[in-house]
């Protein structure tokens, strides 16, 4: 690695977390791409080389794994520096939650909630005692009510919201921000994986490009903002839910998600 900037980005082979990691090798920084597909992420790191100088340590892992946050920093070796922790990797899925495959659910609480924890308890020491540093974790939309029948994935994200906002506030002084992104439906993946494709929200209008998400990110995240719902439809959204009844709030969400 060179005396550039490392940025470690979780999920980078794919949707927003492969175009985070293209806007942080722009921006001068060096990576560390973690994801399960390695080829995935070989193409990325030889283009982030090609087109922005930038070195990226590829280091395949699945984060749903017992342990995987301190795996994957021990590949890194003891004198690695993370300047930039981009936890994006997560999924979800759909589904009435009595019915719902429990292995399923399982690795999803382990993706988008310990693997996240643990990944930013281990590298956050060091960026305080350096007294500088940026974690960047994304959420959703989806972290600002529940979800019923994507009970387990809202709930995940409302984690990660809170967990973001109260870490951002602990660290408020020591030179290291956190900044929570919380996307609404985004052009990726994301919606094969949770078999929510056909869905009518996220084949509309409203869905952003993954590209546009990874930037509002990015900005929020150099801004030290702690919370980035990027869109104006999305900030809208967001606000609404806040001053709706709960009650409303949770019929409207079945309706987005319709059982059958
Ligand atoms: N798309 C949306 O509408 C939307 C909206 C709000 C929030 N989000 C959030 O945005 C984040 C990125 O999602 P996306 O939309 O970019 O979806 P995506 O295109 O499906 O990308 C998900 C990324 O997470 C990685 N990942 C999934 N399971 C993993 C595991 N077990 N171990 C390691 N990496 C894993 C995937 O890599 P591998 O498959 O190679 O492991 C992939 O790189 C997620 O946290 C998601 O919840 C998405």
């Amino acid at each position: 690695m060179s005396s550039r900037p490392v940025a470690l980005v979780t999920g980078a082979s794919a949707g927003i977390g492969r175009e985070l990691a293209k806007v942080l090798a722009r921006e001068g920084h060096d990576l560390v791409l973690v994801a399960r597909r390695q080829a995935e992420l070989d193409e990325l790191a030889a283009a982030l080389k090609d087109q922005y100088g930038a070195n990226a340590q590829v280091v395949p892992a699945d984060l749903a794994e017992p342990d995987a946050a301190a795996k994957v920093l021990a590949e890194l070796g003891p004198d690695a520096r993370i300047d930039v922790l981009v936890n994006n990797a997560g999924f979800g899925g759909h589904g009435a939650f009595a019915e719902r495959d429990r292995d399923a659910d399982l690795r999803m609480v382990a993706v988008n909630v310990t693997a996240l924890t643990d990944l930013t308890k281990l590298v956050l020491p060091g960026m305080v005692a350096r007294g500088r540093g940026r974690v960047l974790n994304v959420a959703s939309t989806a972290a600002f009510q529940p979800g019923p029948f994507m009970a387990v994935y809202y709930a995940t994200k409302s984690y990660v919201l809170s967990l973001s906002e109260a870490l951002a506030e602990e660290l408020s002084g020591t030179g290291v921000t956190v900044t929570c992104l919380c996307p609404g439906v985004t052009d990726t993946e994301f919606h094969a994986v949770a078999g929510t494709d056909a869905q009518p929200l996220t084949q509309g209008p409203l869905s952003m490009s993954a590209a546009a998400v990874a930037e509002a990110g990015y900005r929020a995240m150099t801004r030290g903002k702690r919370l980035e719902v990027p869109g104006l439809h999305n900030k809208f959204g967001a606000a609404s839910i806040r001053i709706a009844p709960r009650g409303v709030v949770l019929k409207v969400v079945r309706r987005l998600h319709p059982s059958d």
